[in-house]
């Protein structure tokens, strides 16, 4: 089969990398893809935003199936127009995109299918958020109800602060219109791990478990960013536990979106925050991970064109994964200045001696200028390392970072290091 994948991410090239394995793949694509995506696919210089221009390239080129990378494409409906002009898609419709581009179609979701989440309420109107802010516990939890690129949650210690971020979502319109409603949210404590499943619609079938490090410097403190590492599997989600996410939060959210008429195809991401009465969604993204995904694909033994391709047609009943048993840790590569402004062009050295120390290298913000490799973005590459224990995997990878250099590189020291000391990370 011919396939395109959509995005230009860390998690995208690690998609190209894995589907390149299949035999069943005959012409890869990516649009846009980056420097890393153009040695297993052909990088396509498409505007995914127009999805009548993918359509007709999808028909020119006999594309059997679209991957969604990001979720801004499915939050506009690309599946919707795509399926339209008859294009197989792994990625949910407008309508089931739903679940990530708005929060409060999400939670409302949870609490009619009693998926256990945090307490919460909706606001428009500023005076009546704050009366509510003002009666709740602290911590307290202010979130804009659509996409904000992971910036619109605030976790707020005193009344001030969330009725302030509250003020500026709701009249200073600091996201635009993801900030037009706002949800103000019951704090929960607990440790952080991420479940993705892919799903037709009625089957369910789980990837490895995984976890990632959202903020920016060791010791999990600095401000938020897309992810700057992830290591697969957790001990945080033992079988009991999956049990219960699986039976709890998965099933009925998709047993919910069927009994509403929602049809879903492609993974469906839950936060889930590990709460000491058990598992809570915190969360629910409509597309892979990043950077989960360059941690989970690496283990996976099973095609991954076949089991997106039946996912996006309806056949996934009866499908079993293989995993690698090893553990993986992924460390994030950063620009200088990210997750503020930072600088590009710079040129990057060390990929074939990092691939020769057995490192696994996703490319994420890069480019070919002429034959120099050279940073395009702020989160830069993803190393992977592979062992048996987060000790050797955690080693592996840091082995592979450390013949890696361009100007201004930075990456968190510690991700998987509490696993791998025996801490329950
Ligand atoms: P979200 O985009 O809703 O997942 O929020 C981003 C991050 O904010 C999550 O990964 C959590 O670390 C944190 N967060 C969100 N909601 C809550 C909550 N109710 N209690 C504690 N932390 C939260
Ligand atoms: N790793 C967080 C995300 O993909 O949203």
């Amino acid at each position: 089969m011919n396939i395109l994948v959509l995005g230009a991410g860390g998690r995208e090239h690690a998609i190209c990398w894995k589907l390149r394995q299949s035999e069943k793949v005959k012409e890869l694509y990516c649009a846009p893809g980056n420097g890393g995506t153009g040695f297993h696919a052909t990088n396509v210089n498409l505007d995914v935003s127009k999805h009548k221009k993918v359509a007709s390239f999808c028909k020119k080129n006999r594309v059997d199936l679209v991957v969604v990378g990001p979720e801004a494409p499915l939050a506009v409906g690309i599946t919707d127009d795509l399926r339209k002009a008859g294009i197989a898609v792994f990625g949910p419709l407008y309508a089931a995109a739903r679940l990530e581009s708005s929060k409060i179609f999400a939670k409302e979701l949870m609490g009619r299918y009693g998926v256990p989440t945090a307490r919460f309420r909706v606001f428009d109107d500023f005076e009546r958020a704050r009366t509510y802010i003002l009666d709740s516990d602290l911590p307290v939890v202010v979130k804009a109800y659509g996409l904000a690129a992971g910036k619109g949650v605030i976790i707020a210690n005193t009344h001030e602060e969330a009725i302030e971020s509250a003020r500026k979502m709701l009249i200073g319109r600091e996201f635009g219109s993801a900030g037009r409603r706002i949800i103000v949210e019951e704090f929960l404590s607990g440790r952080e791990a991420s479940i993705l499943v892919v799903t037709d619609g009625d089957a369910v079938i789980p990837l490895a478990t995984s976890q990632d490090h959202k903020r920016a410097y060791d010791g999990d403190t600095g401000p938020n960013t897309g992810g700057m590492g992830a290591f697969s599997p957790t001990p945080l989600i033992g079988k009991k536990a999956f049990k219960e996410i699986m039976s709890r939060i998965i099933e009925p959210t998709i047993r919910g979106l069927k009994n509403e008429k929602i049809d879903y195809q492609g993974v469906l991401y839950a936060g889930i925050m590990m709460t000491e009465d058990g598992p809570k969604a915190l969360e629910y993204n409509v597309r892979f991970g990043d950077p989960e995904t360059q941690a989970i694909l690496p283990r996976m033994r099973s095609d991954l064109a076949e089991l997106l391709m039946n996912a996006a047609t309806g056949q996934l009943a009866g499908t079993t994964l293989e995993w690698d048993e090893r553990e993986s840790v992924c460390v994030v590569l950063a620009a200088e200045g990210y997750p503020g402004e930072y600088d590009k062009g710079k040129e990057i050295t060390g990929i074939i001696e990092a691939m020769d120390a057995q490192a696994i290298i996703f490319h994420a913000g890069t480019k070919y200028d002429g034959d120099k490799l050279v940073t395009s973005g702020g989160r830069v590459m993803s190393v992977v390392g592979m062992g048996d224990g987060m000790k050797q995997a955690t080693e592996s990878a840091y082995r592979g970072v450390s013949k890696i250099h361009f100007d201004g590189m930075w990456y968190r020291s510690d991700i998987g290091a509490g696993v791998a000391a025996g801490i329950n990370s």
